[in-house]
């Protein structure tokens, strides 16, 4: 594994997607400070100050595109509700990889390929994680979130967490790939909350609602209305 760390960026993951022809497989990219964090579906992820972490996993597993790689950021999220728990806290999952405390949001990732022509040259999966914000922050974003000193009380010690989170992600890294989602599916879906309720999720321009099923072999979201079953590969539950 090699890593790289920079006081401030942009982006790690602009960062990382920019130079990935000159990164090895498995770099971490890390930034203490990040300027023009970037969130899935076009949003923005802001620094809130303090020490939290802003962090870009670079892999390079193949040569082609497969699709159990769509399904690391839910393997990652489920890494991250581990890490939380050791925290003693009960995280969920909001389908596909946000990671809520209470239903706040404490945790983001952001997974982009990276193509050259029609090639594949590798992924580049981010993770944002509140460790030591601040609340009086918070009104810098529309959502409800929160932050693991907070919830714990203390300061978190970011080293720690970073080194947690990287062990935890490599340890079953490579049983994931070949294995894929359903290595993960008792894990995720024990956490993830919404499974049995009502729900909308915005894809694209579309609110789908319905019934919260199940979460497929895939890790896709199964959604039931009026007796159909709609089967979701992307989207967000609001
Ligand atoms: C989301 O929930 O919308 C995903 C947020 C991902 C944020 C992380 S912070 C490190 C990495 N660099 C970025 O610009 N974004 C990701």
């Amino acid at each position: 594994m090699e890593y790289l760390f920079f006081e401030e960026i942009d982006s790690t993951n602009l960062y990382a997607k920019s130079n990935l022809d000159k990164l090895a497989d498995r770099t971490i990219v890390h930034a203490a400070k990040q300027n023009s964090g970037r969130g899935r579906l076009q949003r923005s992820w802001i620094d809130l100050g303090g020490a939290n972490l802003f962090v870009s996993f670079v892999l390079k597993p193949s040569e082609e595109f497969r699709s159990v790689y769509s399904n690391l950021t839910q393997y990652l999220s489920v890494v991250l509700c581990k890490i939380f728990e050791d925290y003693g806290l009960t995280p969920s999952i909001k389908w596909p990889n946000d990671v809520l405390i209470d239903g706040k949001k404490i945790s983001g990732i952001l997974s982009e390929s990276v193509v050259c022509g029609n090639k594949f040259k590798g992924l580049v999966i981010g993770v944002g994680v509140n460790l030591n914000a601040s609340s009086e922050n918070f009104s810098l974003v529309d959502k409800e979130i929160t932050s693991l000193n907070l919830e714990v009380g203390e300061d978190i010690d970011l080293k720690i967490f970073l080194n947690r989170l990287t062990d935890l992600f490599f340890k079953d890294y490579d049983k994931f790939l070949e294995q894929g989602f359903r290595m993960i599916s008792k894990d995720y879906i024990s956490r993830a909350n919404f499974i049995g309720n009502q729900i909308s999720v915005q894809v694209f321009n579309e609110k789908v609602s319905g019934y919260a099923k199940n979460i497929n072999e895939d890790g896709e979201l199964v959604i039931s209305r009026n007796g159909n079953d709609i089967v979701l590969t992307m989207g967000d539950i609001l």
